[in-house]
């Protein structure tokens, strides 16, 4: 990382010595001022609603600049980040929402909503929900649609501190289709030492199918984790949703180690699409090879950040690697398998 010539660190300081303190964050005097006028914005909101607390809006910004400069995420001081449309609740111990995870998802419903063969009732999983904020997307995008299918969607995810922020974020979306519930992804026995496994919330439910199956796992290496995951995000998201946990598995990439979990859960739930969250193009092609293998799958394909980027002529940005088809443009993003009528609610026969 370049260092920050003596001459800009002074510009900023007479402009503003608190744009001073955000400059190694945001690492250019523009990014520091965008930044300074948010976290204003912010503590004027914040001391306008608690007129009786003795802190001046000019004190909370002071504070929210000095945790802004230690590199804590600028949504967990702001205490929301958007997500397509969606304005999410942030809140530390719970993932930040991610763009390109509502590119794919939104992607997903472009698809779904571009045909008229889905069935009235559409029930999508979400595993590894965190701040709930798949399924309460996709609920949105549904809902803006003409003719959408009566929606049931679950995101279950092993915290209860993610459960709590999404049910919060489900009441501040108002969603009404959108429900959450605790389980281990990872355990398939009866018992799970982090709370109920997920067979046994699966079997609590009225029906056993889940039309689609979304999942944005744990999914970075350890060794990834220490060398090349951001400093920010090592030091203030929590490792439970970032890295799988260790030896429970023999796999050789421990990165990958909730996938094979995640398609025994599709086979079991008969799911007919399903997209899986991945960190690039090399763990998109070890997923996707896995997808394969189980031989259950009519087609298997690969998504870039970007998965519907079209060229200059407005056609569809399409490659094959190692004789899978990869859309869009960016660095690999997900994987999505289809069978039965799954292939025509992607529009793919
Ligand atoms: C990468 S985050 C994804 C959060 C959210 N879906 C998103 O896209 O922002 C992974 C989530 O998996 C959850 N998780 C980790 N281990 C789990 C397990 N064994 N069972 C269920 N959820 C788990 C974490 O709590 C975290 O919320």
């Amino acid at each position: 990382m370049p260092r920050l010539s003596p001459r800009l660190i002074r510009h900023a300081h007479n402009a503003n010595p608190l744009l001073k303190l955000l400059l190694p964050v945001c690492r250019d005097l523009e990014s520091a001022r965008n930044e300074l006028r948010w976290l204003q914005d912010h503590a004027v909101g914040l001391a306008a609603r608690s007129r009786n607390a003795p802190q001046t809006w000019q004190t909370r910004l002071q504070v929210m600049v000095r945790q802004r400069a230690t590199g804590k995420p600028l949504q967990y001081i702001l205490g929301t980040e958007y997500f397509g449309d969606l304005e999410i609740v942030c809140r530390p111990g719970v993932l930040i929402p991610r763009q390109d995870t509502a590119a794919s998802v939104a992607h997903l419903a472009h698809l779904l909503q571009s045909n008229d063969c889905l069935p009235n009732r559409l029930r999508v999983l979400d595993l590894c929900t965190g701040s709930g904020c798949i399924p309460l997307l996709l609920e949105h995008l549904f809902s803006q649609s003409g003719d959408p299918p009566d929606l049931q969607l679950l995101g279950v995810d092993v915290s209860k501190r993610c459960l709590d922020l999404a049910e919060e974020n489900k009441a501040r979306c108002q969603a009404r289709h959108a429900e959450f519930a605790q389980a281990d992804v990872l355990a398939t026995g009866d018992v799970s030492p982090q709370g109920q496994p997920l067979p046994a919330l699966l079997k609590s439910r009225a029906s056993p199918n889940w039309d689609i199956l979304i999942s944005n796992p744990p999914y970075i290496s350890s060794h990834d984790f220490r060398k090349t995951t951001a400093r920010s995000v090592r030091k203030f998201e929590p490792k439970l949703a970032l890295v799988p946990p260790a030896g429970v598995s023999e796999i050789p990439d421990d990165g990958d180690l909730f996938y094979p979990r995640l398609l025994d859960v599709a086979d079991h739930v008969h799911s007919k699409v399903v997209l899986f969250e991945v960190a690039d193009l090399s763990q998109a092609l070890r997923v996707a090879s896995m997808a394969k293998k189980k031989g259950s799958w009519d087609g298997v394909e690969i998504w870039k950040d970007e998965p519907g980027a079209k060229d200059d002529s407005m056609v569809q940005l399409e490659q094959v690697v190692s004789g899978l088809k990869v859309l869009g443009r960016g660095n690999g993003r997900s994987v999505v398998c289809w069978r039965d009528q799954g292939a025509r609610w992607l529009g793919r026969t």
